[in-house]
């Protein structure tokens, strides 16, 4: 089944029908969803939600965007939470330039020491990176990424930086964009990566795909992704969700858990 490996069923837009939407999932063919927080208070959500969902999965960290509000000890909250036992990785976390705030150098700092607790506590990390390729690429190769392993999410550089990030041993996260009529930079990449190195995500609520562009993401859409990615790799949509599922299991180490 389809292993969504990145949403956010925690933010404010699924308030209306939240409980609704995620029993449905399995009837769409989606059969795991990791939530991924983007704050403190996201990720405490996001392990709430793992906890009322025996599908589910958490991620716990704090997104670029955020990490102004951030304090040392912050460092042991995020550690506890990652301690729990649906938390599956470390993220979201990263670099965005998009904004001119926070300074760059403060999610620097932050980035690498979210990259430390995840060596620390063994754990895979979600890299979020937008305008910032080379700083992530740097920060990645100086912090010896290689060793933790991961995702870089939501995935918007060219082949050459994708090559890169799957050279350093991380997988490369597509959703809803390479099925947008602009995404050629976007089939490039799942053109040159192997299928092996590929993992399906939404980011819900944001970036549905077509035909449902500009409205409310959730999984359910997942298939129009699955059904582009097969076009492009020229294999059947089976093939996309049985390897990608694979995949999802083996970046967040799930493998360990089934023989429990
Ligand atoms: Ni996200």
């Amino acid at each position: 089944m389809i292993f969504d490996t990145h949403a956010h069923y925690d933010d404010e837009q699924f308030d209306i029908d939240r409980e609704e939407l995620i029993d449905s999932l399995k009837e769409y063919g989606i059969g795991n969803v990791v939530d991924i927080g983007a704050s403190i208070s996201s990720s405490k959500a996001a392990i709430e939600i793992s906890h009322r969902y025996d599908f589910f999965y958490a991620a716990v960290g704090v997104h670029p965007s955020e990490v102004e509000e951030l304090n040392d000890e912050n460092i042991s909250e995020i550690i506890e939470l990652s301690r729990d036992d649906k938390c599956v990785a470390i993220g979201e976390i990263g670099l965005d330039y998009h904004w001119p705030d926070p300074a760059p150098k403060l999610q620097q700092i932050w980035f690498r020491k979210q990259l430390d607790i995840a060596r620390r506590e063994k754990l895979p990390v979600i890299i979020h990176s937008r305008d910032a390729a080379q700083d992530t690429l740097s920060i990645m190769e100086e912090e010896n990424a290689q060793e933790i392993g991961g995702v870089v999410h939501c995935f918007s550089y060219s082949k050459e930086i994708a090559k890169q990030c799957v050279d350093m041993g991380f997988y490369i996260g597509i959703g809803g964009v390479l099925t947008f009529k602009n995404a050629r930079k976007m089939v490039e990449v799942v053109e040159q990566t192997p299928l092996e190195r590929i993992l399906l995500e939404t980011d819900c609520p944001y970036l549905a795909p077509e035909p449902f562009r500009g409205k409310r993401n959730s999984s359910q859409y997942l298939p129009y992704v699955v059904t582009k990615m097969a076009q492009i790799k020229g294999v059947c949509e089976e093939e996309v969700i049985r390897i990608t599922e694979e995949n999802a299991r083996k970046m967040y180490r799930l493998e360990d858990l089934w023989h429990i």
